[in-house]
């Protein structure tokens, strides 16, 4: 975790800086009631390939358009001399490749370009893997020249790497090669040449980093699953969001699609690509490179448990008023079939026919599914109608499985009063809720949960994220709120078993939807404050919840707690408490914790506390509005300080508009 560690001192002169009044308060914690458990799922990450997350981000593929199979085959490439576009290629489902023919004259060229995802971004020394599918067009060899250069280099071209293949024959073939630029370029491109008088045919066109997250041959880019990996999340949810739906079914996301050969999977639209029209983006397409085996793999590196969402048999509900969008609900067998194939697919035996497939993929060792979700946002009677034969056929053959229905896009009105009785009624084990809202609703929700029925379904907060009133982008205060919102996500952890923020990645030059949890370009990537706080509570999950309260009441922002958030937990690991406490108010609150009926014998001992703050104005005060940024990545990120602690008391003052997670251990 990247930590920033400051003397006690600094804090405090922070807390005085803001020229406010301290104030006094005393959190009592009653250590011999430990509560609910904390699920291992509680906080966990939503991957949906929106703002450029796979194709372009996730996926270390630098190739657009690999497959030629993009509607407009030669998107993203520039073609230059004989260039023909053909389509009886040696893989059924891309079926589409290039011709390169000689130019009758040895000074004339031909080959073409790729542009990339927004260029291709390469660094000096680092190794980039090319490989390709060719073949001659006659029996004797032909010849390519591979070339990855730097097209805006003072006026000219500059080739800052280059490497020749031989295409022996007339047989498709996979070549492979690596290249290593002699300059780091940020918009580079990869350019191919016919460097012989034979020509010969491409297919499959790939340039990978050499260096992939884990080393995996179709892999993903480091310092992005990396940056998934250090937030410890207990869960990964995937592949969406909209794209489960479709706008239309043919469309929708089919995870069978996206198995077996990476070759051989063919492309989908991403309806991400054209739902916002003044963010319209004509070249995002799901090349599915990253498909379900990846998602699987990935979640079991992180050490999170996968949550795959699988269409319920509506396309997007919001773009398809006509039921006849839709799949009749006595026609779901196929949609129903590809659902118990998916729990095959994870789980079964490798002799299994779903199983051998992820056995071939290299996973012969079951992904332990233990969780499906069935629909997205869905909404209306035509949702439990098409959702009631999905539950009883997977009951029925893999009992054992637990089912995440929707509560529709929000998380109250008539069809979010509508759907949870009838999850209720379908026995569903978890409903999903969504929420992208404004700051009062994150400042008057720490309560939200502590009405919720004990008993039934638990609740999956499976997207959120605080969009500030006229400040649709990543803020501090926004990250601030999410904070003390989840102070009430953890003091019900009874009822709330799984939560994570949306959308997760964004691309600084392709995104459709802000604020975003972690953003990168080609190059490089940034952790927002959000990411920080939902590291911050994923790190420091602990184990039970305690009883937490300030003059008798829950720590909820209620009047009169002068806009203060806590909750408390034990941690099992150490023996010791963690408190999180949100102060979300303009002034600096010293806090005293009163850890009462303590184990007899024992005391609490020095702990530390890690802070999350805005950076201060010149005039002292936080600047709230600013968050992390690819130029500037570390302007807020956690700060760690000594936490005095004896007896059963432990005090820190706590800077206004700050977030804390104060770890106290007990003396041994
Ligand atoms: O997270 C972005 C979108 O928000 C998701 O695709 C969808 O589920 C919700 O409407």
């Amino acid at each position: 975790m990247k930590l920033r560690f400051r003397s006690t001192v600094c804090s405090m002169l922070a807390a005085i800086a803001s020229g406010l009044p301290t104030q006094a308060e005393e959190f009592i914690i009653r250590t011999d009631h430990p509560g609910a458990e904390i699920q291992p799922t509680m906080y966990g990450l939503f991957f949906e390939d929106i703002n450029y997350a796979a194709d372009g981000g996730l996926y270390a593929e630098m190739v657009k358009n690999r497959s030629f199979e993009f509607p407009q085959n030669l998107m993203g490439w520039e073609s230059f001399g004989s260039v023909a576009l053909l389509d009886d290629g040696p893989f059924e489902r891309n079926p589409h490749y290039v011709r390169l023919t000689a130019a009758p004259h040895k000074d004339k060229a031909t080959g073409l370009t790729n542009e990339g995802f927004f260029g291709i971004a390469f660094r000096k020394g680092e190794s980039y893997r090319f490989s390709l599918w060719a073949r001659s067009t006659s029996q004797h060899p032909s010849k390519i020249r591979i070339e990855l250069i730097d097209p805006s280099a003072a006026g000219e071209t500059q080739v800052m790497a280059s490497e020749t293949i031989e295409i022996k024959d007339g047989q498709w073939q996979k070549y492979t090669t690596a290249l290593t630029p002699s300059a780091t370029v940020r918009k580079g491109k990869l350019r191919i040449f016919l460097d012989s008088k034979t020509g010969c045919d491409l297919e499959h066109i790939s340039l990978f980093p050499a260096e992939t997250w884990q080393g995996h041959e179709n892999g993903l880019r480091k310092d992005l699953a990396q940056k998934l990996a250090d937030i410890r999340p207990g869960l990964l949810r995937f592949p969406g969001g909209c794209i489960v739906e479709g706008t239309d079914l043919p469309t929708r996301y089919q995870w069978k699609n996206t198995v077996g050969p990476v070759e051989n999977r063919p492309l989908n639209e991403n309806r991400w690509h054209y739902t916002f029209r003044h963010r319209f983006f004509p070249d995002y397409y799901q090349s599915y490179g990253l498909g379900f085996f990846e998602y699987f793999r990935l979640a079991e590196e992180i050490g999170a448990e996968p949550l795959p969402v699988i269409n319920v048999g509506l396309a997007c509900q919001y773009q398809n008023k006509d039921p006849k969008a839709h799949v009749p609900a006595d026609s779901l067998q196929p949609y129903i079939q590809d659902a118990l194939d998916l729990i095959e697919f994870a789980n079964g035996p490798t002799d299994s026919p779903w199983g051998k497939v992820r056995a071939e993929m290299g996973h012969p060792a079951p992904f332990n599914l233990r969780f499906l979700a069935i629909g997205n946002e869905q909404w209306g009677p035509e949702y439990p109608e098409r959702l009631e034969p999905f539950v009883r056929a997977i009951r029925k053959a893999c009992p054992e499985i637990k089912l995440v229905g929707s509560s529709g896009p929000k998380a109250s009105g008539k069809e979010f009063d509508y759907l949870w009785p009838e999850m209720r009624r379908l026995k569903a084990d978890l409903v999903d809720e969504h929420f992208y809202a404004p700051e009062e609703f994150f400042l008057s929700q720490a309560t939200r949960y502590d009405s919720y029925p004990r008993k039934g379904p638990k609740v999956f907060a499976g997207e959120y994220a605080c969009h500030g009133k006229g400040k649709k982008f990543n803020h501090f205060n926004a990250s601030l709120l999410e904070a003390a919102f989840m102070t009430g996500l953890e003091r019900n952890a009874d009822v709330v078993h799984m939560a994570t923020y949306a959308p997760l990645f964004a691309h600084t030059e392709g995104w459709q939807w802000r604020p975003d949890m972690i953003w990168f370009d080609n190059l490089g990537s940034v952790a927002t404050a959000s990411y920080y706080v939902q590291q911050l509570y994923a790190s420091n999950k602990g184990s039970r919840v305690l009883p937490l309260t300030l003059d008798g009441q829950p720590v909820t922002g209620a009047e009169g707690q002068n806009g203060l958030y806590a909750s408390a937990v034990t941690d099992d690991a150490t023996g010791g408490y963690i408190v999180k406490i949100a102060n979300t108010s303009d002034s600096p609150h010293e806090i005293t914790l009163n850890f009462q009926k303590l184990k007899k014998g024992r005391s609490l001992t020095d702990g530390r506390v890690i802070t999350l703050s805005a950076p201060l104005r010149p005039d002292g005060t936080p600047d709230i509005d600013c968050d992390n940024t690819l130029e500037n990545p570390d302007r807020i990120i956690p700060v760690e300080t000594a936490l005095p602690a004896s007896g059963n008391t432990a005090s820190l003052t706590l800077p206004a508009k700050t977030f804390a997670v104060c770890r106290i251990p007990i003396a041994r």
